[in-house]
């Protein structure tokens, strides 16, 4: 069964307050969200499988990790792009998919606009990025995309999810463990996260 955990970190808590700031401009915001991105993947990453290499030092062979499988990471287009820079500042070897997915806005469905992924998808760590888990319906379309691609060990990192989210995704994906820097109250009508932050898109690009 698929773990929910709700990263519970300082720093982060205080990014995820100014970040949320209905005041926080564009700039700030991108900031940010890579920040809380790149300490959320430290502590994900605690598990990760490594295998031993050798390495030549200038002083004699060393025993040493290196990380086993291939990371890559499958941003949702486009709030999801807010996360890439700061998690490849960690795994700069990761590769990147990319899934492009809208809100319907009267039935808040997913529609599919775009999906590029590099080979390896089967025997890689992914990481579906998308910072809001809002009815999960984003979130669960695009990691069974990738499943279907062959995925099979698989991450969703988001920033703040709300319960229905959570929910959602846990009941049709049981196997991909969740990971947020905030589980929020609720939907409100227009199925935005409430307190939440708004609409993250506009906000990472300025779009509103
Ligand atoms: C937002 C957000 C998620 C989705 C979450 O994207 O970035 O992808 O909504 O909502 P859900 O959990 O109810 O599916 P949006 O559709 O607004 O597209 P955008 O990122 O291009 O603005
Ligand atoms: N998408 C957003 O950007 N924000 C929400 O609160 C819900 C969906």
């Amino acid at each position: 069964m698929s773990k929910v955990t709700v990263m519970n970190h300082p720093l982060i808590s205080h990014k995820l307050a100014i970040l949320r700031h209905k005041d926080t401009k564009s700039k700030d915001f991108r900031e940010l969200l890579n920040e809380i991105a790149s300490l959320m993947t430290f502590d994900i990453c605690r598990d990760l499988k490594t295998r031993e290499v050798l390495v030549e030092t200038p002083i004699c062979t060393a025993k040493c990790q290196e990380l086993d499988k291939d990371v890559i990471i499958v941003p949702i287009l486009r709030a999801g792009l807010g996360m890439v820079e700061g998690i490849l500042q960690l795994i700069p070897t990761a590769k990147v998919g990319h899934i492009g997915l809208y809100r319907d806005e009267e039935t808040h469905e997913p529609c599919e606009y775009y999906a590029k992924f590099p080979t390896g998808l089967s025997e890689a760590t992914v990481f579906v990025l998308d910072p809001m888990l809002a009815t999960g319906g984003s979130a669960a379309a695009a990691i069974t995309m990738i499943k279907k691609r062959g995925a099979k060990d698989i991450r969703y990192i988001g920033l703040v999810g709300a319960p229905e989210g959570v929910e959602k995704l846990h009941s049709e994906h049981p196997d991909v463990d969740i990971y947020l820097a905030a589980l929020d109250e609720k939907l409100n009508e227009n199925c935005y996260i409430v307190p939440g932050l708004g609409d993250c898109g506009d906000r990472l690009f300025g779009t509103k």
